[in-house]
């Protein structure tokens, strides 16, 4: 018998930290200023017209559901999902990892989200969603834990920052869209993540000791920096969404009614499912309310008792009154139109892998007390040749940051002297650490939820003595041997490998904490001092970082010997090859800086630092409003070592003929009306009879797993409740669906905001005579100075990566594009996005292009329609 076993084991660790439930529904004080404010009834699902089918056949699936079957599919048992196979609704499987099928064997260990980014290439971030999304229907699993695209990297330091694809909105949104499109297309539900403003790994959680820290964001900058890509995901389609562990304005994201009901749900249109981050569920009537559709992993917060706040617990809020079935049948409408809409219907695998053993066959009831055991891996191999589009992401990625005399492309005959422990695969071998929680060996990606098991590991060091004909001497140590030191003997080349790792909270690595909380943004194990060790000995150095984030390099970053630099992100297993085909010159880097690197830390204002523990709820406040990463330091003037979208070349590129279009002429400075809802499914209100809500006889209950039946006598309890007790709702609840806010309309908000505005093509050509190379052509907007809006000095609205041109004048055209919100601000009291200084016809707002946000030379201008190149660059 072959039984199937689907589980995310995000739950297993995420309890070693969660003691028990908090007191759920106190929130702490939060800063002068900042409100969690009502926002009720939770809107319906299926008012867009591209949802329209798959809510036609929800209604019918849920209408023939009984109140147990629909409380039995929006939470888990503790393992695995509730069901209601009577009207043939599955058991659904949701599955980590953002860069790979976590927990099993046979898939691919994909680069990270921030490899991702900083490729800069859209079909490259297209083809790894499809590779990742064809190995999560390979497995089975109905559900993807992924993308990424929270957090957004506010804090240089942040543990999961790795997972996302960069330090900006933009870059971010064009990441977790292209991700989300790219799933789905293999009908597995994309899971945008982590519903918002989880921007710290320590004192992220609810417990008995403090509640979870609240980040408190103003309206403005929530719409234009964090809540900007979850609009572009929900855009895309996405057909779920997962609540950060955290609070925002000191209402936790799992039952912050104005995040999940208000802004969610009614202002950007989604219309799929709601889910809490694993124990990240903190009360029943409440979370319900405020528009949480799925508790994950059904547990309160200390997993595997039997408790829930959702199951039997919600079958009885139903029953009560408290929670009325217009919400329980949107809950259940929400879920089952998902599978829906992604064909799930049709011809979906189940599972065919557990991630609770690595063995054929194990516990069918995993977490049970008894359990019979049976097969339950299979094996099955979903790599197919996505190995050959995870090493086009690592190579593309890889960023060369210096290279003086043009020491790299290095000659294959050039003997190498290797320095750094991160040149080589861990010794124990590349799985050795739980989760990767450990920096040992070649760093590939970070730890926690986000990984996967690499299905081998292609080191750099395997690879280099590979390629090299001139001999690859290995030092494997991080530490200078002062008594024993080598030394230049020829015209070697040393080759310094760094590391700097972060992960999630629940592991500790080398006194991190998941964020960078004891290493700072310095290289791991004594990275500096060895570069600055090696350099004294070596005149011609190459410096190799493999990193979650920035890596402070100024104490070795101007030694005459540091010639080189290249930044590899995190490769995933194919770590080797794509850097040896970089340093070798088979390939010319493009990749470019997905962040900042400042020349030191405490450049950045102190709100973009980690909070520490304090009594009660650890505040963090985004007090720098707009102005993080690049934003931050032009606004004050000060000089990053290097620059947010940064990147060399082997050879130069020139962008010539740059000209701009209007396409679609806008002509108020806010958007069009917004279009009405369209009717959603309806169902009967009335509390249904004790009947629905009951066990049939001599069903045998697995102990510690979790259902939706209540007995008899509860039931007759609580319906009889529900005339003479009522719930003490909180302010603001109504039960009267809204027509919904002006900046809503469809998925992503109004869809006029998505009108394209302007389109601009520049010719970019290569210039130099021996290297063919990909370009990238950024485009950042300058507002005008006559906005009355305080707004960064340049934005990043748009890129376009080339394809390979060839040396001595290959050239290509490429196109960006900037839409209504693109050019608008988001106005407070309006409610609306609005061009801030009028009309771009009439009032000029300059679109910068260029190689990065410090190389912008070329301007054109929504006023004249012209361009111009040689410029200087903007300036405040
Ligand atoms: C947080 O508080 C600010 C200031 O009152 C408000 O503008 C913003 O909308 C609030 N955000 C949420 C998610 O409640
Ligand atoms: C709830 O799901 C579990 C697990 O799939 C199943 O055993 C149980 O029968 C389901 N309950 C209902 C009411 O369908
Ligand atoms: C109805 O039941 C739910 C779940 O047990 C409970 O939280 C709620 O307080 C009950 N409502 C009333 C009015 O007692
Ligand atoms: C596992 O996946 C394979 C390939 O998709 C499929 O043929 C097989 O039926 C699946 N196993 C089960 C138990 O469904
Ligand atoms: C070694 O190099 C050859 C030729 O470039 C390549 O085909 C092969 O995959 C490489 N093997 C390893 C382990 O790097
Ligand atoms: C290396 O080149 C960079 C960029 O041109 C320059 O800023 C730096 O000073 C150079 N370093 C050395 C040691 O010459
Ligand atoms: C690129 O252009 C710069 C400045 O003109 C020049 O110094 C450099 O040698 C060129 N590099 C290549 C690879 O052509």
């Amino acid at each position: 018998m072959v039984t199937t076993a689907c589980v995310t084991l995000a739950a297993v660790a995420a309890w070693a930290q969660t003691v028990s439930g908090a007191s759920v529904l106190r929130r702490d004080s939060v800063p002068a200023g900042y409100v969690a404010a009502p926002y009720y009834p939770s809107p319906h699902g299926g008012w867009t017209s591209d949802w329209t089918a798959a809510y036609e056949k929800a209604e019918a699936l849920v209408s023939s559901m009984t109140l147990a079957e629909k409380t039995n599919i929006t939470a888990g048992t503790g393992f695995f999902m509730g069901s209601a196979l009577r009207v043939g609704f599955p058991q659904l499987c949701l599955q980590d990892s953002a860069l790979g099928v976590r927990s099993t064997d046979h898939v691919t260990a994909f680069p990270a989200g921030i490899t991702t980014g900083a490729t800069w290439d859209k079909d490259l971030m297209l083809a790894r969603a499809q590779a990742i999304g064809a190995e999560f229907r390979g497995k089975g699993a109905n559900i993807y834990l992924g993308p990424t695209i929270g957090p957004l990297g506010r804090k240089p330091r942040g543990g999961r920052n790795w997972e996302s694809f960069g330090a900006d909105p933009v870059l971010q949104a064009v990441g977790g869209a292209l991700t989300v499109q790219g799933v789905q297309e293999q009908g597995v539900i994309a899971t945008v993540k982590h519903l918002i403003g989880y921007e710290q790994e320590m004192y992220r959680m609810y417990n008995v000791i403090m509640p979870g820290y609240s980040s408190n964001i103003d309206d403005r900058t929530l719409h234009e920096l964090y809540l900007w890509p979850f609009a572009e995901a929900i855009r895309a389609g996405a057909g779920s969404v997962m609540a950060a562990y955290n609070a925002v304005n000191g209402s936790a994201c799992s039952q912050n009614s104005y995040l999940l009901n208000g802004l969610l749900k009614d202002e950007l249109g989604f219309q799929g499912f709601v889910m809490s981050d694993w124990l990240g569920q903190m009360s029943g009537v409440a979370s319900a309310l405020a528009g949480l559709d799925m508790g994950m992993p059904g547990d309160e917060q200390i997993p595997l008792i039997g408790t829930s706040y959702f199951m039997y617990d919600l079958t009885r809020a139903a029953l009560n009154g408290s929670v009325p079935m217009d919400r329980i049948n949107d809950m259940a409408t929400r879920v089952v139109a998902a599978w829906y809409q992604m064909g799930q219907d049709a011809d979906f695998p189940p599972p065919n892998f557990s991630s609770n053993t690595d063995s054929a066959t194990g516990l069918l009831y995993p977490g049970a007390l008894f359990s019979p055991s049976g097969v339950v891996n299979q094996f099955v191999d979903v790599q197919g040749d996505h190995a050959t589009v995870a090493r086009q992401v690592a190579t593309d990625a890889i960023t060369l940051l210096q290279n003086n005399g043009s020491l790299l492309p290095l000659d294959v005959s050039r003997p190498l002297v290797v320095f750094g422990t991160d040149a080589a695969v861990n010794p124990s071998g590349a799985n050795a650490c739980t989760d990767r929680a450990c920096d040992t060996g070649t760093l590939g990606m970070g730890w926690g939820s986000g990984t996967a098991n690499y299905p081998y590991f292609d080191d750099p060091l395997t690879a280099l003595k590979n390629r090299s004909t001139g001999g690859v001497t290995y030092h494997d140590y991080d530490s200078w041997p002062w008594f024993f030191a080598p030394s230049q003997n020829g015209d070697e080349v040393a080759v310094v490998f760094l590391s700097s790792d972060s992960g999630e909270n629940q592991d500790t690595v080398e006194g991190n904490h998941g964020d960078r909380d004891s290493a700072g943004l310095a290289a791991w194990h004594g990275g500096d001092a060895l570069v600055k060790a090696v350099a004294n000995a070596y005149s011609n150095v190459v410096v190799v970082v493999h990193t979650v984030g920035p890596i402070v390099m100024d104490s070795w970053i101007n030694l005459p010997s540091v010639q080189a630099v290249v930044v590899a992100h995190l490769p995933g297993q194919e770590a080797g090859q794509s850097l040896t085909d970089v340093l070798y010159g088979d390939v010319t880097p493009s990749g470019h800086l997905p962040y900042t690197i400042p020349k030191q830390e405490s450049d950045y204002p102190s709100s973009l630092g980690l909070r520490g523990f304090a009594l009660g709820q650890v505040q963090d406040t985004y007090s720098e409003g707009l102005y993080i990463d690049y934003r931050y330091l032009q606004k004050n003037g000060i000089a990053p070592r290097f620059a947010f979208g940064h990147g060399l070349s082997y050879t130069n590129f020139s962008l010539t003929s740059a000209s701009i279009a209007v396409v679609e002429t806008l002509t108020s400075t806010t958007p069009a009306a917004r279009a009405a809802k369209l009717a959603t499914p309806t169902y009967s209100t009335a509390i249904p009879p004790a009947s629905e809500a009951t066990m049939p006889a001599g069903f045998s209950t697995i102990w510690r797993y979790l259902y939706s039946w209540v007995s008899l006598s509860d039931a007759e309890a609580d319906i009889a409740a529900s005339s003479t007790t009522s719930y003490p709702y909180p302010a603001g609840y109504s039960t009267t669906q809204k027509a919904g806010p002006p900046a809503g309309g469809a998925q992503g908000g109004n869809a006029a905001l998505f009108d394209v505005a302007y389109s601009l093509s520049v010719e970019v050509t290569n210039t130099g005579s021996k290297y063919s190379g990909k370009s990238v052509v950024q485009a950042y907007l300058q507002f005008s100075s006559s906005s009355t809006y305080d707004t960064p000095l340049v934005q990043l609205r748009d890129f376009a990566k080339t394809d390979t041109l060839t040396a001595g004048g290959g050239s290509q055209t490429v196109t960006v594009q900037l839409t209504r919100k693109d050019l608008s601000v988001w106005d407070v009291v309006q409610q609306n996005w609005v061009l801030p200084a009028g009309l771009p016809s009439s009032t000029r707002y300059t679109i910068w292009l260029g190689e990065a946000s410090d190389q912008l030379y070329t301007a054109c201008y929504t006023d004249t329609l012209t361009c111009e190149s040689g410029l200087a660059g903007p300036s405040l």
